[in-house]
């Protein structure tokens, strides 16, 4: 947990952006693949339909259209950012990363960039590693991106599994305030490796043909889905009460909640717990399904651009998934779209 410090430089949010592709699969569609119905899906998890990549669309080509939006909302040149900290778990490649692949399409020269991986809490992650750069004097404008092509991933034939995910790209802006005030209040972190078998996708390979033969084809997600339903509902609560804490506030300053788009139910038992009314959290997974790193700012976008999420408003996102990871950002909502004249 890093508490707020006004001896360091105020950060804030100016920009923020999202690429969904356009494909859409529908549960019906699923349906044609797998043993299973609309009604199983929507009540077991709310999502109806979700978007994937198609033909040669890539991580990289959704995270520069999703870094674009950004940049444009915030009023921001690529040229001015100077570093993109691309939090990914399903990139392109293992390397060059997806962060020095997007700084070349966007035209980010001045950039350093790098890829971090912590699952669908990487967008949380990846916001206080940019705060602390900023904080710390280091870079004064980074740019974050989520992003998860999670069809190219999939057991197509595994139904507890396919159902779930949908493909996109998030992206947010973090400069140092111009007017001194802090938006990011506070933000809380955690992991526990013991439990990284119950949510992986191990990667193929082949030991050297001199040695002892070894070789994986698992390239596929694998999940104990109760397993990951408990994890989420039991941990998620603390954090955002802790992360809360950490910024000084009560549940009762809390205007909205921004859960990790996963599974309605884990949302709504989330919801309960901390005893939030319906309108006070955001979800649209019915539409896009889990997008993974993306799903916070594919949400939080939604409700900007419908004006529900207003200046000054008090938002925790919340981040859970594979590692385990999980954790919360508390960040008041300031920045204005620049694109609007
Ligand atoms: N359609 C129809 N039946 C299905 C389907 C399906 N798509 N999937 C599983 N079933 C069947 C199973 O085969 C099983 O049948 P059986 O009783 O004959 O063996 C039955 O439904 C119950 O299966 P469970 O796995 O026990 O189903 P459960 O009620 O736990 O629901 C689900 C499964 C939706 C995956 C649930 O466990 C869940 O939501 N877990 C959280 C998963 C999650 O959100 N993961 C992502 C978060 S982390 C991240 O974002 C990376």
């Amino acid at each position: 947990m890093m508490n707020d410090n006004f001896s360091f430089n105020p950060v804030t949010i100016t920009g923020i952006g999202r690429y969904i592709p356009e494909t859409v699969i529908t549960n019906e569609d699923i349906a044609k693949l797998v043993d299973t119905n609309d009604e199983w899906i929507t009540s077991r998890t709310g999502i109806k339909q979700r978007r994937v990549v198609s033909g040669n669309q890539t991580a990289t080509s959704m995270a520069s259209k999703a870094a674009i939006d950004a940049l444009e909302f915030a009023g921001v040149k690529a040229d001015e950012i100077d570093l993109i900290i691309v939090a990914t778990s399903l990139p392109d490649s293992l390397y060059p990363s997806t962060a020095c692949e997007v700084q070349a399409e966007i035209g980010a020269v001045n950039a350093a960039a790098f890829n971090i991986v912590a699952a669908c809490t990487g967008l949380v992650y990846g916001l206080n590693i940019a705060r602390n750069f900023i904080m710390t004097g280091t870079y004064k404008k980074v740019l974050l991106l989520g992003v998860d092509v999670h069809s190219r991933f999939l057991d197509w034939n595994e139904r507890s599994t396919c159902i779930l995910f949908g493909d996109g790209a998030g992206a947010l802006i973090l400069e140092q305030s111009s007017d001194g005030r802090n938006d990011i209040l506070s933000v809380d972190m955690h992991a526990n490796g013991e439990k990284a078998g119950e949510l992986s996708i191990p990667l193929n390979g082949k030991n050297c043909p001199l040695v002892e033969p070894n070789e994986t084809k698992q390239q596929y997600v694998n999940m104990n889905g109760k397993e990951i339903y408990k994890f989420a509902v039991s941990v998620v609560p603390r954090s955002i009460k802790d992360a809360l804490i950490g910024a000084g506030l009560s549940i009762e300053g809390l205007d909205y909640l921004i859960p990790h788009q996963a599974n309605m139910r884990i949302i709504s038992s989330i919801m309960d717990r901390l005893g939030l009314k319906e309108d006070q959290v955001i979800a649209n997974l019915d539409k896009y399904g889990n997008t993974s790193t993306a799903s916070i700012c594919v949400a939080l976008m939604e409700e900007i651009l419908n004006g529900k999420i207003k200046q000054d408003s008090i938002m925790a996102m919340c981040g859970f998934g594979a590692g385990l990871t999980w954790g919360t950002a508390i960040v008041r909502w300031r920045a204005k779209d620049k694109r609007k004249k």
